[in-house]
C-alpha cells in the first residue's frame, strides 16, 4: 500500500525498538515477508516511511538472516523500501531473559499494575542490561552528526543512559515509552527502579500517551531522588544537571488510509463473504473485539459480560454476536499459556450455554486478515468491545471509529485505556470488572437512538482525523525541533 512520503521530519533518524516492523519467514522454500500484530510496529511504521532513516530490531524471524546483508541491513517495506531495517540477533539466552524475562514479566506486569503477574529473577536483570548494551552500541554505529536517536518502550529502559556516556551531551536522544507508566507507589515494588529512572533520565525527551504516566513518572522521579527538581509548569526535570523533557503524545493513526481501505471492495467482499459462512443474518447485531491475546485486553471479562448481557435479555439470543480477532501473543510465558486457557475456555461455555443450530453467540476469526478484511470488519460491526483493565493507549479503538464510514458504529470503551483520554466523552464508557454494567452498557449502546450513536461517532471520528498519525509524529519531531534550538541558544 503506498503510502505519502512527506518531507523527512529530521535528519539521520535512528529508532531503536525490540520487535521489528517486518519479518521474514519461510513458506515451503519461499521466503515470506510477515508484519508483526502490535501498535508499536503499526504505528511506527508509516513514521519511518516517512522518515526515512535507520530501524534498529531484533530480527526474529526464521528467515531474517536469509535477506539481510554484510551489516544485517535490510531495506523495507519490501515491496516499495523507504528505509533501512538493521537486524540484532538474539541468542537462545537472551530472547529467555531479556525479552520473556525482565521485559515481559517484570516491567510489563509492573507497568500494569498487575503485580500478582511479576515472575522476577536476577538473571533476567543481568541480561536486560547486557542486550540494552547491545542496543545501544548498534544505535551508536548509526547515528550521524545531527541524528535522533529515539528509543521505544521498555525493552530499552537503560539504553538512553549507555548511549548518553558515548556520545556526550550533544546527542539528541527521545523515548517513547508505549505502555502505562504507574504510580510510584506501584512502581518501586521493582528492584532496579532507580536504575531505570536514571536510565531514562539521560533522554532530552520522554513521551508517554496521556497526561496521567507523564505525571505519575515524575512524581516517581521526585520520590526517588532527592535532588531532583520538577517544573510542572513545563514537565521538565532536572537530575543530574540536565534536564528531560517529559510530555503526553496520545499516539494516532492514519485515519485516512483506515478510511479508504475499509471503503474498498474486498473490505465489502470480505464482510459479505464473513457473513454468509458464518450464518450472520443482515439485520444481526455485530459485536467485534480485535487484539493480541494478552491479559491486559480483558477479554475474559467481555465476555463474561456478553454471558450476562444474554441472560438477562433473552431477546437478543440469535441476534447477536461478538466477533473475536485474537492473536497468539508471548505463548512462552505461563501468564499468557493461561490466559489463552481461560479465553477458550470462557467462549466455548457461553457458546455452549446459549448456542443453537443455526446460531453461535461467539465467533472466533482464527486465520490472518489483510488489513482490508480488518478494517472492513471494523466498519460493518455495531459495536466495537474494548475492555483493557490496563492499556497505554490502545489503537484498536481508533482504528474502529476511523472505520465508520457511516458514523453507524458505537465504541464501548474501558476507561483504563489511554485512548479514554481522548475519546471517553463519546465512547461509551465501561469498567470491565463491573459485569452487570458493562452488560448494560452493551444493552444501552445496542438500544440507543441511531441519533445519537450517529453523534459520538462523528465527534471521535473528528477527533481520530484531527490527531492522527502524522499530527503525532509531527508533534514529536517539533518538540525535538525546539530542544534543539533552546539547547543551541
Ligand atoms: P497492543 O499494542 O498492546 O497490541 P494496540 O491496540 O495499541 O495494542 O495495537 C494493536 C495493533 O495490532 C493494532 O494496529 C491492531 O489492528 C493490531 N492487532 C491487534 N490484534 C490483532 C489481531 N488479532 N489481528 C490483526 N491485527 C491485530
Ligand atoms: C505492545 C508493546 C510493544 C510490542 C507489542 C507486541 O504494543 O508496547 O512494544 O511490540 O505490544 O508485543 P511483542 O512482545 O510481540 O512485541
Amino acid at each position: 500500500e503506498p503510502t505519502d512520503h512527506g518531507s523527512a521530519p529530521t535528519e539521520g533518524l535512528v529508532v531503536v525498538s525490540n520487535r521489528e516492523p517486518y519479518s521474514h519467514s519461510y513458506d515451503g522454500d519461499e521466503i515470506v515477508v510477515d508484519r508483526p500484530v502490535g501498535g508499536l510496529t503499526a504505528g511506527l511504521d508509516p513514521v519511518m516511511q516517512r522518515a526515512a532513516g535507520t530501524w534498529v530490531a531484533w530480527g526474529d524471524g526464521e528467515a531474517d538472516r536469509e535477506v539481510v546483508d554484510d551489516e544485517d541491513r535490510v531495506r523495507v517495506p519490501p515491496e516499495d523500501p523507504a528505509y533501512t531495517l538493521k537486524r540484532i540477533w538474539l541468542d537462545d539466552d537472551e530472547i529467555d531473559e531479556y525479552y520473556y524475562g525482565y521485559s515481559n514479566q517484570v516491567l510489563w506486569p509492573l507497568c500494569h499494575s498487575d503485580r500478582g503477574k511479576i515472575t522476577y529473577e536476577p538473571r533476567f536483570w543481568e541480561r536486560y542490561r547486557e542486550v540494552n548494551r547491545r542496543f545501544a552500541e548498534a544505535a551508536v554505529n548509526e547515528v550521524e552528526p545531527g541524528s535522533l536517536i529515539w528509543f521505544q518502550d521498555y525493552h530499552f529502559g537503560l539504553a538512553p543512559k549507555m548511549v548518553r556516556q558515548e556520545l556526550g551531551d550533544d546527542a539528541m536522544l527521545a523515548h517513547f515509552w508505549h505502555i502505562p507508566w504507574p504510580t510510584w507507589d506501584d512502581f518501586r515494588v521493582c528492584p532496579q527502579s532507580e536504575q531505570l529512572l536514571e536510565g531514562l533520565l539521560a533522554n532530552d525527551l520522554l513521551g508517554f500517551h496521556v497526561g496521567r504516566f507523564c505525571a505519575q513518572f515524575l512524581e516517581g522521579v521526585q520520590a526517588c531522588f532527592g535532588d531532583a527538581v520538577v517544573d510542572w509548569d513545563s514537565g521538565v526535570v532536572y537530575h543530574d544537571g540536565s534536564p528531560t523533557l517529559v510530555k503526553p503524545f496520545p499516539m494516532g493513526v492514519d485515519a485516512e488510509r483506515i478510511a479508504r481501505l475499509a471503503g474498498s471492495d474486498e473490505a465489502d467482499r470480505f464482510w459479505r463473504d464473513f457473513c454468509e459462512e458464518q450464518g450472520i443474518a443482515d439485520d444481526a447485531v455485530v459485536a467485534v473485539g480485535v487484539d493480541r491475546l494478552d491479559y491486559t485486553k480483558g477479554i475474559p471479562e467481555r465476555v463474561r459480560a456478553i454471558e450476562y448481557f444474554l441472560d438477562e435479555h433473552p431477546e437478543y439470543r440469535g441476534e447477536f454476536v461478538y466477533v473475536q480477532k485474537a492473536s497468539e501473543s508471548r505463548s512462552e510465558i505461563p501468564a499468557y499459556q493461561e490466559l489463552q486457557r481461560e479465553v477458550s475456555e470462557t467462549v466455548e461455555r457461553v457458546n455452549d450455554r446459549f448456542g443453537t443450530d443455526d446460531w453461535r453467540p461467539v465467533v472466533s476469526i482464527t486465520e490472518r486478515l489483510s488489513v482490508r478484511a480488518l478494517y472492513g470488519l471494523y466498519r460493518y460491526a455495531d459495536l466495537a468491545l474494548v475492555s483493557s483493565v490496563r492499556d497505554g493507549m490502545n489503537l484498536v479503538a481508533e482504528e474502529y471509529v476511523a472505520a465508520q464510514l457511516d458514523d453507524a458504529g458505537a465504541l464501548v470503551l474501558s476507561d483504563f485505556a489511554g485512548v479514554d483520554e481522548t475519546l471517553g466523552d463519546y465512547a461509551y464508557t465501561i469498567n470491565p470488572y463491573a459485569t452487570e454494567k458493562f452488560a448494560d452498557t452493551i444493552y444501552r449502546t445496542i438500544t440507543d437512538s441511531p441519533d445519537e450513536r450517529r453523534r459520538r461517532m462523528r465527534q471521535m471520528r473528528q477527533l481520530v482525523t484531527a490527531y492522527d498519525l502524522d499530527a503525532w509524529m509531527d508533534d514529536i519531531f517539533e518538540t525535538v525541533a525546539s530542544l534543539r534550538d533552546e539547547s543551541a541558544e
